[in-house]
């Protein structure tokens, strides 16, 4: 288990260190705390850490033991060991003829069937050669899932999508039925592939929104050939094929469903897109886990931003991060986060089942900049509570430059952040701008901003499907580092569990008119009322 004894002593001693001093004592500080590699830029620089304090977090990298644990992820070992599965995502992105094992069994030729597959089914479909039943060409595709077999392909289509695309994607999540009824709406069940995905093929949302969509298709189409509009994408293709998919692209359980937008999840975006784009995209992500496995762990970038958010969740107490990516096409990249961290790493008990007692997993929360800034940034800013913060910055958003690009927001949010407003300072305002002495005492606090509040800056150029997807890796391989030192398993996910089960025994509730004796008193009287 790690020992935190050297990190907590680091952590109270730097607890009062200004970011801002840093830079003198430490000249070298933004090259030190910077890593360039896979086309991202990572400044970790204004993270609230000294020289030591950034040292120890190193160490305590070193004595968690990541470097072995990370030759066990790509290694294929049982590493998810409450399910007794291992966790090889690296393997569906890696270069075709590759090696992977996943607890002793080959399993790149069979990745590299399947992309194959993929991307044969996607250029037909994209050529028009694959039809619907009525001959027609598809136009319009709705992709059916939650969770993790959602929020990965969202992220992509909404990044890389053309503006106007030849092939619409239209994605359905929520069980309400407005979801549904709002992909539809416009589309002509002739030209609509609709792709069912889910890891299990059990998750109720998933299954209800799918026997919705099929009984679309039935409306509107002939029989015959009608099961070409129905596919099934799924680590268990006998129960896809149960439920009535004649075609099935396989994953499996190795998989996670927050790790498997690499797999044929993303069957929608790899047809939408082209086959080209989705493996540019795994190229870039390949590239993140070449330097994951070999940089140094004092260079290594997932590594980096893992222990930033270590030092600041357990070292600082601060149990909340805000990530703004300064790019309108990665706006749902704040929602990807949230379930590939909080799902990871939302864990109470160490991997022995002992309880941890420290703090894991922070709250992840975020919006594109700068629609962000103009909501909850006054919290970050002046609350009392810190809330580190995460840029990820875009350089060219535009073909053509803009005079004020995006990220010169991101720049100065987090040299605002960092310096802050002292409150003579904001009375020295105050008093220039023709305030009266009695009016700038009066302000002046209100206008103070304490400062010292960490942020860090991931840059890439421009965002494309390389950087994307060493963009995404590299959120993945820091969720896995956090797991190490945090001593959790970061794969398996029972706290969805009970609210599964509560949830079937409420609706049987639904179906018998009122609440059962055993429902405690608040939900009975909630059930009752929404009974109506
Ligand atoms: O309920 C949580 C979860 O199991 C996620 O881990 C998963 O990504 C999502 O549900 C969807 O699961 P499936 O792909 O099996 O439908």
């Amino acid at each position: 288990m790690t020992d935190w004894t050297a990190f907590e002593a680091a952590a109270a001693r730097d607890a009062d260190a200004r970011i801002v001093d840093q830079f003198a004592a430490d000249p070298d500080r933004v090259a030190r705390m910077g890593v360039e590699t896979a086309g991202l830029y990572l400044d970790l620089s204004k993270q609230a850490w000294t020289r030591e304090g950034f040292e120890t977090c190193l160490d305590l990298a070193r004595s968690a033991g990541v470097e072995a644990a990370r030759t066990r992820l790509f290694g294929g070992e049982a590493i998810n060991a409450t399910e007794g599965r291992a966790v090889l995502h690296p393997a569906l992105r890696a270069t075709k003829g590759s090696n992977y094992i996943a607890l002793g069994e080959p399993v790149s030729a069979e990745v590299d069937a399947v992309r194959a597959d993929m991307a044969a089914y996607a250029t037909a479909v994209r050529s028009g050669s694959e039809t619907g039943a009525t001959g027609k060409p598809f136009k319009a595709i709705v992709h059916i899932g939650i969770g993790g077999s959602d929020l990965g392909p969202r992220v992509v289509w909404d990044a890389l999508r053309p503006l106007e695309p030849s092939i619409d994607l239209r994605f359905v999540a929520n069980i309400d039925p407005r979801d549904m009824a709002e992909a539809l709406t416009g589309l002509d069940p002739e030209t609509t592939l609709v792709v069912v995905v889910s890891k299990t093929f059990t998750t109720q949302e998933t299954l209800a929104n799918a026997e919705a969509a099929k009984a679309w298709l039935a409306a509107g189409l002939p029989e015959a050939g009608r099961d070409k509009h129905f596919i099934g994408v799924t680590a268990a293709p006998d129960k896809a094929v149960a439920f009535g998919c004649a075609r099935t692209f396989a994953f499996r359980d190795w998989v996670g469903g927050r790790y498997s937008l690499w797999s044929a999840v993303s069957l929608s975006c790899v047809i939408a897109l082209g086959p080209d784009v989705f493996e540019a995209m795994l190229a870039g992500a390949a590239a993140m886990d070449d330097h994951f496995v070999s940089a140094p762990l004092e260079k290594n970038a997932p590594v980096l931003l893992a222990l930033a958010q270590i030092w600041n969740v357990d070292g600082l107490n601060r149990p909340a991060r805000t990530v703004a990516p300064y790019a309108h096409a990665l706006r749902r990249l704040p929602a990807f986060l949230q379930q590939l961290e909080m799902e990871s790493n939302g864990k109470r008990v160490h991997r022995d089942g002992s309880a941890v007692t420290r703090q894991t997993c922070p709250v992840v929360f975020g919006e594109p900049g700068t629609n962000g800034q103009h909501a909850f940034f006054q919290q970050i800013h002046q609350g009392p509570q810190v809330v580190p913060a995460e840029f990820v910055i875009v350089a060219k958003t535009h073909e053509d430059a803009p005079e004020s690009p995006l990220w010169s927001n991101a720049l100065a949010q987090g040299q605002a952040l960092m310096l802050g407003k002292t409150t003579e300072q904001a009375r020295a305002e105050l008093l220039a701008s023709g305030a009266d002495a009695a009016e700038a005492d009066r302000l002046a606090t209100h206008k103070t901003f304490p400062g010292n509040r960490p942020s860090t800056a991931i840059v890439m150029e421009r965002l494309t499907p390389e950087t994307l997807g060493a963009l995404l890796a590299l959120y993945e391989h820091k969720t896995f580092v956090e797991g190490v030192v945090w001593d959790i398993n970061s794969f398996d996910q029972w706290g969805v569990e009970l609210g599964k089960v509560l949830a079937k025994a409420i609706l049987k509730d639904v179906a018998a008119g009122g609440p059962s004796a055993e429902l405690d008193p608040s939900t009975a009287g909630l059930l009752t009322r929404l009974l109506g």
